[in-house]
């Protein structure tokens, strides 16, 4: 079956970017001059998504914003001869079509994703945290998408990560069915090192059946008193099947304060036009440290 849309929820607070995200989104602040939201929003566009539905609160309309036509500004570009960034700017607006639904009160990831079930309907879905910016050759909801068109199951995307760090994800543990790909047993949220069942990590990307509405509406809250998503998914792990895919790719947390500069850094190098000073900067700075 083929997946035609993808939930983005963009309704948390961002307290860990305040004082920034007192009135800027979060999602807004840019990776050099780009707002990270439309990096992810390109992939699910790349993955062949036709539709996204963002999950929005208080003082996030202007994320919609970043993807309407803005006539005034394309008049003032023409007029001064700017063409190129008139054409980038309409690029953006005819990316892909969107919707968007409210959630009123941040009750949690999980909750965010409930949120969008009548604008899903019945059909299977792909999820992307906008936390989450992924490079990577073959779009990384791509290659969910990939196994999910085989197996017909949920499947959320994995990341090994280091023992020191395993606390601050959701972890699996799960059998190996073949490179990369893990039969999920069971999930646990934010675990101690010594607790963890594996250091296969649950990162923003997932590709989920739309059984997990019925699932998220009876999950009550867990950590921080909030609806998870993960203990949606221990619900639907009672009923189905649910696959595991440690992506190829390379994952920047810029939900963290360091990921955030490590992204910055790491786009900023990958630019003809800020590649070089980049380097010579960084080389100079390194030097008089
Ligand atoms: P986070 O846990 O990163 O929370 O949410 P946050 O509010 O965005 O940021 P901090 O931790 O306070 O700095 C993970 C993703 O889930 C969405 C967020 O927008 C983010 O994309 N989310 C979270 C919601 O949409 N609603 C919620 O109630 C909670």
């Amino acid at each position: 079956m083929k997946i035609n849309k993808a939930v983005i929820p963009v309704a948390g607070l961002g307290t860990r970017f305040l004082p920034a995200t007192k009135t800027v989104p979060k999602e807004l602040l840019p990776i050099v001059d780009i707002p990270s939201i439309q990096y992810v929003v390109q992939e699910a566009v790349d993955s062949g998504i036709k539709e996204v539905i963002f999950v929005t609160g208080r003082g996030k309309d202007s994320i919609e914003d970043h993807f309407d036509v803005a006539p005034e500004l394309d008049l003032v570009l023409e007029e001064r001869g700017q063409t190129e960034m008139a054409n980038t700017l309409k690029r953006i607006a005819e990316m892909i079509e969107i919707v968007s639904v409210r959630q009123k009160r941040p009750l949690g990831l999980g909750h965010a994703v409930f949120c969008a079930r009548d604008l899903v309907g019945n059909e299977p879905f792909a999820v992307l945290l906008a936390d989450d910016l992924i490079e990577a050759e073959v779009p990384c909801v791509r290659q969910l998408l990939e196994i999910f068109e085989e197996k017909n199951e949920s499947v959320i995307a994995l990341m090994k990560v280091p023992e020191n760090e395993i606390h601050r994800y959701g972890v699996i543990k799960g059998n190996g069915i073949s490179s990369r790909l893990y039969d999920v047993q069971d999930l646990v949220e934010k675990p101690a090192a010594k607790e963890a069942p594996s250091r296969l990590a649950i990162i923003g990307r997932y590709v989920l059946r739309p059984e997990i509405f019925s699932l998220l509406e009876k999950t009550s809250p867990g950590t921080g008193g909030e609806i998870q998503l993960t203990d949606g998914l221990l619900h639907l792990l009672e009923k189905r099947k649910l696959y595991g895919y440690e992506f190829v790719g390379e994952r920047y947390d810029i939900g963290d304060k360091y990921g955030f500069v490590r992204a910055t850094v790491a786009y900023a190098l990958k630019r003809p036009d800020l590649r070089e000073p980049v380097i010579a900067y960084l080389r100079s700075a390194l030097n008089n440290e």
